[in-house]
């Protein structure tokens, strides 16, 4: 193990590594409810839990006091310390600690002088003469001053060659280990790692060398290998490029972002110089925040093959919550940035990055891809998903983009406001739901168990009342009934309660004491069977009326009637259930 493994993580590592709902978890009694946990608050009195923590976030937040945060600004106030002795507290609970300035500026400033060093070796190998390197990237059509503006370099095939350099200058081979420049074998020999490869220097962005990239000559595998994590390259921290672009970047106010070494290289050497690189990975919050600092227009430009344009689909949502407006390039000609300015110039490239397609458009294009749109169902999924994608939008955009779906599709635009109008109603729904506790049954439940302990053999017509139990609780208790029951015998209450857990109880005695309750059993199942009848079938009839405003113009009409049918014969049902 290196000497240095033991200096401690950063605050960002530390995060990384705890769970605020662990750490909440321990000291407050959390219940998890929908996407939160819930609680009682800490930090002011109170008897119904306001106090919710969001796993996914890792933030905090009280409704009743206001008090909220992260998990290290939790510990401060809840244990009263400075930011430095919480975060330290939280490093303990880990077995670490959080490493200190001195210490690390000590350690890495050494690391990145020997890496300095090591890619001044191979940019001089690279010019030296003649090597497979420089004839590979001649070949690629590089010119010289491309190659030393990136510190383009040459590792030979030998085993020992920058080791032994380095080694000259006094580094140690945990040093060089420890950044990845060389392995060891089994046997302990120590070696190069990069060895007949292409190296790209990863720069970050004040200029330091941070890690390397190296590319196989021709089709020796793997065709990259990158310098493995360490204290001093963290990849997710750091854009390929960006210490040579970001003066460009900032002056056009625009960057171009795309998957590749070499997609950087052509385009800056193609005059498009304001483009950087997020290495292959999936984009990181952490990119995008880099990005951000330095522009707002960010124009994502990835392969054209699937796993690039997955890239894009997850790299645009991360760049827009980093604040910026985004537009996406697909090169319509080969497969990457790279190949496409080579064959068909800067101008046809800058062509397309005018013409690049907004966050919508993209998004409505990758959804109408997944979709029939020649089938009903395909364009009611379509439909579906587009107004998914609207909801994410400025309520502007979103007008605009419901006229402009509405054309292009021959969906009406009413049937796409009523859609979006439901979807709001079920996102209400939903908080309602999870903000109720849990373990709350509902009235219609209530009934229900009620008949059940009395008429027992109704736990035979399952199929026509399955979908009112909608709680956890009541499903509980359900499963239990039936558990003890046997057939042509009443439920025999004492067993039940036996088999219950003490929450249940409660509520299973509260269901037999409730007067309310009492009275005729099966008037009560029947309207709740009528009930539950009702709602599916309102729920066809809403279904029935977005299909029919879509199919206008396009669906044969003989289906677009027997559609109408169902619907009147529905409507008409409904109005005599209203009765
Ligand atoms: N990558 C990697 N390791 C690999 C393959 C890819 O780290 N084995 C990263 C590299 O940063 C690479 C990027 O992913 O630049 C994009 O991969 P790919 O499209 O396969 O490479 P190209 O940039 O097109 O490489 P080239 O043009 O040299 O073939
Ligand atoms: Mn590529």
């Amino acid at each position: 193990m290196s000497e240095y493994k033991d200096n401690g993580i950063t605050i960002e590592e530390l995060k990384d590594r705890i769970d605020i709902v662990d750490v909440i978890g321990s000291v407050v009694n959390l219940k998890k409810t929908g996407a939160n946990h819930k609680g009682l608050c800490p930090f002011h009195s109170e008897k119904t839990p306001s106090f919710i923590v969001n796993e996914q976030r890792q933030t905090y937040h009280c409704f009743g006091c206001g008090e909220g945060g992260d998990v290290i600004s939790f510990v401060e106030k809840y244990y009263n310390l400075d930011f430095l002795d919480a975060a330290d507290k939280l490093a303990e609970s880990i077995g670490t600690k959080i490493k200190r300035a001195g210490r690390r500026n000590e350690v890495s400033d050494r690391l990145l002088e020997m890496n300095r060093k090591a890619a001044i070796f191979f940019y001089k190998a690279m010019r030296s003469g003649p090597n497979e390197g420089l004839s590979y990237m001649a070949g690629r059509g590089l010119d010289a001053q491309t190659m030393r503006d990136f510190g383009i370099g040459w590792a030979d095939g030998e085993w020992t060659s920058l080791h032994d350099h380095l080694a000259a200058q006094g580094y140690s081979d945990n040093e060089m280990l420890e950044v990845g420049l060389v392995s060891k074998a089994e046997s302990g020999r120590i070696y190069d790692r990069f060895r007949a490869r292409v190296i790209f220097p990863i720069m970050n962005s004040s200029g330091k060398v941070i890690g390397f990239g190296g590319r196989a000559i021709g089709d020796a595998m793997p065709k990259y290998l990158n310098s493995q994590e360490s204290s001093v390259f963290k990849k997710k921290y750091n854009l390929y490029g960006i210490n040579v672009t970001r003066q460009y970047i900032q002056k056009e106010n625009m960057a171009i972002l795309v998957e590749g070494y070499m997609d950087v290289i052509s385009l800056y050497q193609a005059g498009i110089k304001n483009v950087s690189a997020s290495l292959g990975t999936a984009l990181t919050e952490n990119q995008a925040n880099m990005l951000r600092r330095y522009t707002k227009n960010v124009v994502l430009s990835y392969d054209a093959d699937e796993a690039g344009q997955n890239a894009t689909a997850r790299g645009m949502d991360i760049l827009k919550d980093a604040g910026c407006d985004v537009g996406i390039v697909i090169v319509s000609d080969g497969k990457d940035p790279d190949e496409f300015v080579k064959k068909r110039g800067k101008e046809a490239y800058l062509d397309l990055v005018r013409g690049a397609l907004s966050f919508a458009d993209y998004k409505f294009m990758r959804a109408k891809e997944n979709f029939d749109l020649e089938t009903t169902a395909g364009r009611l999924g379509f439909l579906r998903r587009a107004v998914q994608i609207l909801r994410e939008l400025s309520p502007v955009e979103a007008d605009m983009y419901i006229r402009k779906l509405a054309r292009e599709n021959d969906i009406s635009e009413g049937a796409i406001r009523a859609e979006m109008e439901k979807a709001g109603q079920t996102e209400k729904s939903d908080r309602k739901k999870s903000e109720t506790p849990p373990q709350e049954v509902t009235a219609d439940e209530k009934k229900l168990l009620r008949v059940l302990f009395t008429k027992a053999d109704y736990l035979e017509r399952e199929k026509e009342y399955l979908e009112v139990f909608e709680t956890d609780a009541a499903r509980g208790i359900f499963n239990a009934v039936k558990e003890v029951y046997e057939p042509d015998h009443e439920i025999d209450i004492g067993k039940l309660m036996d088999i219950l857990e003490e929450e249940e109880q409660i509520t299973v005695r509260r269901i037999l004491d409730d007067e309310m309750l009492g009275g005729d059993v099966q008037a009560m199942y029947d309207s709740l069977i009528k009930g539950t009848q009702t709602k599916k079938i309102k729920e066809r009839e809403d279904e029935l009326i977005t299909l029919i405003s879509m199919a206008e113009n396009v669906e044969d009409p003989e289906k677009i009637r027997e559609m109408m049918q169902e619907l009147r014969e529905i409507q008409r049902e409904l109005s005599v259930r209203r009765k």
